[in-house]
């Protein structure tokens, strides 16, 4: 089937106010896993647009908050959502301000430069970057999402996923587009480390 950019998921996007067709995967995503709940801290890692921002937002209530990072700024603006223009490589804790992450979410993707081994390498290292993270500053018992794109290290992540949360599991919402690559790892409930 050939790519279309505005498939029924651009349009449902459309009129149901989201800034991205990629609201669908976090949507179904939260469905089924149950990722963060009213007043909790979502950490969301590769936030622009806001997709996944405006729905962790519609659950987490006035007592939640959202803290998105980006390379690129985001325009759209909430009253318990924050956004910094920052490099996940550069990850500054100070935008917690203090405060533990009950769920971390990453659709971050590396630049793609064509050569695939690159692409690759530059994906994993985001990836344990994301880990780094998650080791860090998710709460015990917190779950988190993270993108990656089918390829020979996937496994490598899936296992430091085991090491650190009691469930782990790969899914792929309905939402991501057909013939494509890429993946999301759930991990459930942070161990106790
Ligand atoms: C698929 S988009 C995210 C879409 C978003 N989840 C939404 O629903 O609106 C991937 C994002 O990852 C960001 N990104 C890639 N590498 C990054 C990095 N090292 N640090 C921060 N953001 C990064 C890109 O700028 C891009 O906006």
């Amino acid at each position: 089937m050939a790519f279309n950019p505005k498939d029924r998921f651009f349009h449902k996007a459309k009129a149901d106010g989201y800034l991205a067709r990629s609201a669908y995967k976090l949507d179904e995503m939260q469905k089924k896993f149950k990722l963060f709940r009213s007043g909790d801290l979502v950490l969301d890692l590769g936030a622009a647009p806001g997709a996944w921002s405006q729905v962790a937002l519609k659950l987490l209530g006035p007592k939640g908050l959202v803290v998105g990072l980006d390379l690129k700024p985001v325009e759209f603006t909430a009253a318990n959502a924050k956004f910094y223009q920052m490099d996940a490589f550069n990850f500054d804790s100070e935008i917690l301000e203090g405060r533990a992450v009950d769920c971390l979410l990453s659709d971050m993707m590396a630049n793609t430069t064509g050569f695939r081994d690159v692409d690759q390498a530059r994906s994993f290292d985001l990836c344990g970057q994301v880990l780094n993270i998650a080791e860090k500053y998710l709460k015990t018992g917190g779950n988190c999402v993270l993108k990656i794109f089918e390829g020979p290290d996937a496994k490598k992540i899936d296992e430091r996923f085991r090491t650190l949360f009691q469930e782990s599991k790969r899914y792929k919402p309905e939402a991501v587009r057909k013939g494509s690559i890429e993946i999301y790892i759930v991990g459930l409930r942070k161990k106790a480390l």
